[in-house]
């Protein structure tokens, strides 16, 4: 029996998109903002939800953490797998007898380069002439956490963040859903 998975998403959900196609069976869209990866998940008949963040300091972390492990729970899920996800889950996601070592995240560096929301920006302005994905282990801390997978991506002369995110983004929609169908299914 595969491990019922949640994608977490704030954006165009490509991602989850290439979960679909490649049958990683997704069982709980969680969305921190209005995105286009919303109507994917409507589309494929998936559960979700829309649980707003605030972007200022009123924003509660732990708070917001903490209804998402109570939508987790009441969806019954095992693992999850952020998919371009935007906040970065308080401590308690992460707590023994919460998610440890049970929630993915795929970032668009070979981490421990470029951490961040810019990493593909921060990667082209720092003149490096390789940079990739990386999916590891989530932790409370940005970017950190063990890796389990990496594929590097060249930069090439000209390229715009735009042009180098979307090679970089080619290579995680192969990446991501392979190594969850070995981890879920
Ligand atoms: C990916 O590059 C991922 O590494 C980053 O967000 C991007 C996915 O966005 N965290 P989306 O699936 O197209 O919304």
């Amino acid at each position: 029996m595969a491990r019922r998975l949640a994608v977490p998403i704030s954006g165009t959900g490509s991602l989850l998109a290439a979960m679909l196609e490649q049958k990683v069976p997704v069982e709980f869209v969680l969305a921190d903002r209005r995105c286009p990866g919303l109507e994917i998940a409507a589309q494929a008949g998936i559960p979700h939800t829309l649980l707003p963040r605030k972007f200022n300091r009123t924003f509660n972390r732990s708070a917001f953490t903490a209804s998402a492990l109570k939508l987790f729970r009441d969806h019954r899920i095992e693992f999850v797998a952020m998919a371009g996800f935007m906040t970065v889950f308080s401590a308690a996601m992460f707590a023994a007898d919460a998610y440890k070592l049970k929630v993915l995240n795929a970032h668009p560096s070979l981490l421990p380069a470029f951490k961040g929301h810019h990493a593909v920006k921060d990667a082209l302005e720092y003149g490096a002439k390789v940079t990739g994905c990386t999916i590891h282990y989530a932790t409370a801390k940005l970017d950190a956490g063990p890796i389990l997978a990496q594929e590097p991506v060249r930069v090439m002369l000209g390229d715009t963040v735009e042009s180098l995110h979307a090679r970089i983004k080619v290579v995680e929609r192969e990446l991501y859903p392979a190594l969850l169908r070995e981890l879920v299914c």
